[in-house]
């Protein structure tokens, strides 16, 4: 194995003397009571990067044992239900982007869905105020659980068996791992949610505090992947697991029934794609806002040349801002879910109405979001990213989420997973922001069976129709903006991978009316842009951006983002 790494980080824990002891698994080779993180990678055969070792670990092995990126896909997200619970999930949804061997490109949605009862205003009082928190806590914040549905769509292109692939996720639930320091505060923070939302007290709830390199053995999760294992889909959507959900839901007077998990389905779309200065760009479509407001941000600055302002100068971020707040006012007003609403996206994405859009671009001082507003057509902090790429030419790129940490809070009883909070991305009442400040209005409002607009952006850009960059990162509203940054930077400005990754993100979503700044962002240049008369707002980390970068040399360059546990494996 010839593998250059750039950083060691953390080095965990022994807890005990615990080895592993399972042969024919994935897991025979790794330990889950002592691991590293490992920031970067150069692969030849192969690279993953997700949000936790363990999880990319997994990946790797089962690309060594003779899978394709679709099985270290299905087999690291899997194992990300197990070690990262606070995103990785069976109980949220999700999309993938993939470009095959054949060169066929792939748009996956598992996102959730409305259940059959819901509708429209059923969070707001009958005086139509918002009832508190329900859309983001609690029973009635879930939508109908995509994650397996979705595992098994993507298994139509793995080579192994789905059984070799969960059994890694398997063992790690029943046999435990040792937590991260992120992990264990993680824990320590959300255990009066814990006990607020839960009539059945998961495993998560400690009465002493959680440290870094205790053990979490998750025996119901254990047996709720068994079940899956063993009877396919219907391990999850039918029989025992349902049952256990639904009695859940009666605990807490959710309204999920057995028909909309039994009736639930992942759905291959048409990807959304274009042309970024003679690169090819495939995003995710409807109910993802991503793909096309990657596309209406690219092609509003692919003439105005960015690489020449410079990376971060006042000039280049001052653009960037205005083409974000237009891209994103657009969001607000026409975007959701296809099925249900009529999203104008050709006219969106329209050369001659982006150009339009910035007819009112003033480079000398700030726009304003009272002005600037939707375009007009004529017509009618948790989410996970994770790529995987392998040397037959499968390139995958998947975000997955509950929503918000640990998504509704809500824990199944018996059968170990947490249940999302996605509700709360419909737009539960025109003009008021959700968990993310996004306001939205008819296109977005809640209705039975629909999916709720999403702003994760997996992404594939390929040079010459080969995979040349695998993005994508959670961060709720800010996935878009981050991931534009990132590929432009790459592109535009020449950054390396880790430049890319690593550098301060900035992001404008319309409303609010302000730029938001992580840390360290060049101080001249915020300076300049106040001077401009643009808000600014501190934000902590912006996402956790992954990429794999396909090199001169077709080898793989994985980096995983520094912001958290983030990791990169090869081979
Ligand atoms: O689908 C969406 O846009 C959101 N539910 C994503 C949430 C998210 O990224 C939270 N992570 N930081």
């Amino acid at each position: 194995m010839k593998k250059i790494c750039c950083f060691f980080w953390v080095i965990f824990f022994v807890a005990g003397c615990k080895t592993t002891s399972h042969t024919n698994s994935a897991l025979a080779d790794i330990n889950p009571f002592q691991f590293s993180v490992q920031k970067k990678i150069i692969g030849e055969n192969g690279a993953v990067v997700s949000a936790h070792p363990l999880a990319s670990k997994v990946g790797v092995e089962i690309l060594k044992q003779g899978g394709n990126a679709f099985d270290a896909a299905i087999a690291t997200q899997l194992a990300l239900a197990v070690v990262y619970p606070n995103a990785g999930n069976i109980g949220g949804g999700g999309f993938m982007v993939a470009r095959t061997a054949d060169g066929k490109l792939l748009a996956l949605d598992y996102r959730e869905a409305a259940p059959g009862k819901a509708y429209r205003d059923m969070y707001l009082d009958s005086a139509g105020n918002l009832l508190n928190d329900k859309s983001v806590n609690g029973h009635l914040a879930s939508g109908v659980p995509g994650t397996v549905a979705g595992l098994f769509a993507a298994a139509k292109y793995a080579k192994l068996d789905f059984k070799k692939l969960i059994q890694p996720a398997i063992e790690l639930a029943e046999k435990g791992f040792v937590l991260t320091g992120r992990e264990a505060e993680s824990f320590n923070g959300i255990q009066n949610d814990l006990k607020k939302f839960n009539s059945v007290m998961p495993v998560f709830v400690k009465e002493t505090v959680w440290k870094t390199g205790d053990t979490l053995i998750q025996k119901d999760l254990a047996n709720t992947l068994m079940r899956i294992r063993d009877s396919g889909q219907k391990g999850f959507y039918e029989g025992e697991t349902a049952k256990l959900m639904v009695e859940e839901m009666k605990r807490g007077n959710g309204i999920l029934g057995y028909d909309d998990l039994k009736n639930y389905t992942a759905k291959y779309r048409e990807p959304h794609v274009f042309n970024y200065k003679g690169y090819t760009v495939a995003g995710m479509p409807m109910p993802s806002s991503g793909g096309v407001l990657l596309h209406q941000m690219m092609k509003m600055v692919e003439k105005r040349n960015l690489g020449n302002l410079g990376f971060h100068t006042v000039q280049s971020v001052q653009l960037m801002t205005e083409v974000e707040r237009r891209a994103y006012a657009d969001r607000a007003e026409y975007m959701g879910d296809a099925d249900f609403y009529k999203v104008p996206v050709s006219k969106l994405v329209d050369d001659n109405y982006l150009e339009e859009r910035m007819k009112d671009y003033d480079s000398t001082k700030a726009g304003s979001s009272a002005v600037i507003k939707p375009g007009k057509i004529k017509e009618s902090e948790q989410t996970t990213h994770l790529n995987v790429i392998d040397k037959e030419g499968n390139a995958i790129a998947i975000t997955t989420t509950l929503n918000n940490s640990y998504g509704s809070k809500t824990v199944v009883g018996g059968a170990g997973f947490f249940l999302n909070d996605e509700m709360d991305d419909f737009s539960i009442k025109p003009g008021v922001p959700n968990l993310y400040g996004a306001v939205g209005g008819e296109a977005n409002a809640i209705a039975a069976g629909k999916r709720m607009l999403s702003s994760m952006t997996p992404t594939i850009v390929l040079k010459d129709n080969k995979p040349f960059i695998v993005v994508g990162t959670p961060g709720g509203t800010t996935i878009p903006t981050s991931v534009f940054q990132t590929i432009v930077s790459i592109i535009d400005f020449g950054l390396s991978t880790e430049e890319a990754v690593y550098k301060p993100k900035f992001h404008h979503q319309w409303l609010p009316d302000k730029i938001f700044v992580e840390k360290n962002f060049p101080e001249q240049t915020l300076a300049a842009l106040k001077k401009m008369g643009y808000a600014i707002g501190d934000r902590e980390a912006i996402g956790r951006t992954e990429v794999i970068k396909i090199l001169p040399d077709g080898k793989f360059e994985a980096v995983g983002d520094n912001r958290g546990d983030d990791d990169a494996e090869g081979w």
